[in-house]
């Protein structure tokens, strides 16, 4: 479904990327650790399109993606969350998915009256506030909700586009201890047909919603296992006894 072969990313001389290769089965779920400055979130970038690759390649079911654009890879059913600054503040929730979901959908005349929209339009954003657990403050605006439902709305921008891989780079970052408990469940009740690569900081969060693991240190995958291979690993075990503050106890 997802394959990424040997990519390679620098920075000037800093080589943040070192031949790495995944591969993630339809449905699978995998989670990306490793500690500050991995380079897990160059990762991201380069999957989700928005950095290119020195060298490599990525695929989607068996197709090349990786000289396309961040839009072409979203047009192919990658939708990635995004952090921040792309939430329309003075907009409800509800509006917020409803615009997401008319662009997905190509729905872009109605936007000027998102009163209006489609019924396929509104059945998708209900039940994208379903799933992210929304739906008790749809008609709130953004201004005013907790980071915790701010990071479950950006998440739902991504479910309105309605994917096929979803790439989420830390999505309980800075969030309270009720929203990090909630989301293995909100994971867990999306469609197991849907792929996803996480990239987490958290160790034990990360075992949690994981049914692979890759582990990156400098760049370089130095792991990939289950989670019970992963957390028994005297690699990781080793790394995290460097600087992984929050890694396995
Ligand atoms: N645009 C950039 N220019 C130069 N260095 C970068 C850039 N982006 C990331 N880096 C460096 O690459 C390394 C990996 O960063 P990053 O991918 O953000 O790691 P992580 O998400 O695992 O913390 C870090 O040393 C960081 O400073
Ligand atoms: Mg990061």
């Amino acid at each position: 479904m997802l394959e990424v072969r040997k990519l390679n990313k620098s920075f000037g001389a800093l080589n943040v990327t070192k031949d790495v290769s995944l591969t993630l089965a339809k449905g699978e779920r995998r989670v990306v650790l490793g500690p500050n400055g991995a380079g897990k979130t160059t990762l991201f970038n380069l999957v989700a399109g928005t950095l290119s690759p020195d060298s490599g390649e990525i695929l989607v079911d068996g197709a090349p993606v990786t000289s396309f654009t961040a839009d072409k890879r979203a047009r192919l059913g990658m939708s990635r969350s995004y952090q921040k600054n792309n939430l329309f503040e003075d907009l409800t929730i509800r509006e917020n998915l409803t615009l997401a979901a008319m662009i997905a959908q190509g729905r872009t005349r109605s936007l000027i009256r998102p009163q209006h929209a489609a019924p396929e339009v509104v059945e998708c954003v209900d039940r994208v506030a379903a799933q992210v657990s929304l739906d008790r403050i749809l008609d709130k605006p953004v201004r005013g909700a907790s980071y915790g439902d701010r990071r479950r709305l950006e998440i739902g921008l991504a479910l309105a586009t309605r994917p096929k891989i979803l790439l989420l780079d830390e999505p309980t970052s800075g969030v309270g201890p009720d929203m990090i408990e909630a989301f293995p469940r909100l994971l867990n009740d999306l469609p197991r047909d849907l792929t996803m690569l996480i990239i987490e900081h958290d160790f034990d969060l990360g075992f949690d919603i994981a049914d692979r693991v890759t582990v990156l240190n400098y760049g370089e995958v130095v792991f990939e296992g289950d989670p019970d291979q992963t957390r028994a690993s005297p690699v990781v075990k080793e790394i995290y006894l460097g600087d992984w503050e929050d890694g396995p106890a």
